[in-house]
């Protein structure tokens, strides 16, 4: 099969570097990659690293090779268009339609699933003219992946860092799989819960559980490669932020409920995936538990937490707001699966088998979605990625 074909525009900003990292991940996993950087790329990573990383010939301007016509070239054979970084100017261009470079012409030519990622100062990406062209190359389909939060060039801090390029590979990886699909959940936004939460006791012991967050994660990325603004809150998870995806970090069940009521007022959707602790101690111990001699242990009494899933399902933010529980059951999953569908009051309950040595911190997972609609679709044992894309599809169904 012949490698797919990704055209990697790389923009003049300082987190061009970054496009390195990028573009070796590209190659490594098989794809064949061609370097269209803009002139002012090129001061900051030079044409040479470009094309030796690459293997491919690299060209700024529409001038060389002109008997290859590569100003149309390259865009018609591309299964896949990334520009990372995306500056400002890099983005105007590409929504207005200029044609004045390699790349741009490369941008008008692709008829393959386009991804921007841009980085920039805060000022400049808040800047109402930005604002306007990112929401006009979104309503046209490209995915443009939402900055990242911190350490910007020089000593500002704020949103306008390219994400970590592990993460806008993991995007481009998700965008070539569903191949030229419109981004269905461009305009949504959707909020996701992800993780365990963790009652404390004392500053250092808490009742958790063991849930890993890869399945809230997974719906996190592939919700942000289908065009969705993201917002994840995070429950211990340890794990990397996606790229794209507002991630708000949470420990216990009172916080995380705070946190959904504060992201769901304008959402489109909301997945809770999160394994959410029913109960907490009643009592917290500022200090530490400490044994004492010839005494037994103080019991530990329990209250309950509040359901979220429960709360916001009877309550919809507003109407027509998808809410998606998930309910991992031992035994006679269909029935129990039900009942909790009722209970909560959710549009879908996705109802995991668990046992063992199954789901919980493992890369795959097995499914049935039971609709409120009555309809069940059954996800086949796969990765969570895979039951991701059938929750959005669902979803997505919804939603129109
Ligand atoms: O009741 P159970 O814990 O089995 O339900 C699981 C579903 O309910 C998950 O979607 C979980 O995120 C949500 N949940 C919640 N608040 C709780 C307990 C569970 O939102 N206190």
């Amino acid at each position: 099969m012949d490698k797919p074909k990704v055209v990697l525009g790389v923009s003049g900003g300082i987190a061009a570097y970054k496009a390195c990292e990028l573009l070796r991940r590209l190659t490594e996993s098989g794809h064949e990659v061609r370097v269209v950087p803009t002139a002012s790329a090129l001061h900051f990573v030079g044409a040479a690293t470009w094309s030796a990383l690459s293997g491919n010939p690299v060209a700024t301007e529409v001038w060389d090779d002109v008997h290859e016509v590569p100003h149309v070239r390259i865009g018609q054979h591309a299964d896949l268009v990334v520009v990372a970084p995306a500056t400002a100017d890099l983005l105007a261009r590409a929504a207005h339609g200029l044609a004045d470079d390699l790349l741009t012409n490369t941008l008008l030519t692709a008829r393959c699933p386009v991804v921007f990622a841009p980085a920039m100062h805060t000022e400049m990406w808040e800047h109402p003219a930005v604002r306007e062209n990112v929401a006009t190359l979104r309503r046209r389909g490209a995915v443009v992946v939402e900055p990242a939060v911190g350490r910007l060039t020089g000593v500002d801090t704020g949103k306008g860092r390219l994400p970590d390029p592990a993460e806008i590979f993991e995007v481009c990886r998700r965008v070539l799989a569903r191949g030229v699909t419109a981004p269905d959940l461009a305009g949504r936004h959707v909020v996701v819960s992800a993780g365990g939460t963790r009652e404390p006791l004392d500053p250092v012991r808490f009742l958790g559980n063991r849930s890993s967050g890869k399945q809230g994660y997974a719906l996190a990325r592939t919700a942000a490669a289908r065009g969705a603004r993201v917002t994840l809150l995070a429950a211990n998870t340890g794990l990397p932020d996606p790229a794209g995806v507002d991630v708000v970090q949470v420990g216990t069940a009172v916080q995380l409920r705070e946190a959904v009521l504060k992201a769901v007022a304008d959402a489109d959707a909301v997945v809770m995936a999160a394994a959410v602790a029913d109960f907490r101690p009643q009592t917290y111990a500022a200090g530490k538990i400490k044994k004492k001699d010839g005494q037994d242990p103080e019991p530990v009494v329990l209250v309950r937490n509040p359901d979220i899933l429960a709360e916001i399902s009877a309550e919809r933010a507003h109407p027509g707001q998808v809410v998606v529980g998930f309910a991992a059951e031992t035994d006679d999953v269909l029935a129990n699966g039900r009942a909790k569908l009722a209970r909560k009051g959710c549009d879908l309950l996705v109802v995991n088998e668990v046992g063992e040595r199954r789901t919980f911190g493992s890369e795959e997972n097995e499914a049935l979605v039971l609709g409120a609609d009555g309809t069940e679709t059954p996800v086949p044992h796969g990765p969570k990625e895979a039951l991701a894309e059938i929750v959005w599809d669902l979803v997505a169904d919804r939603l129109r």
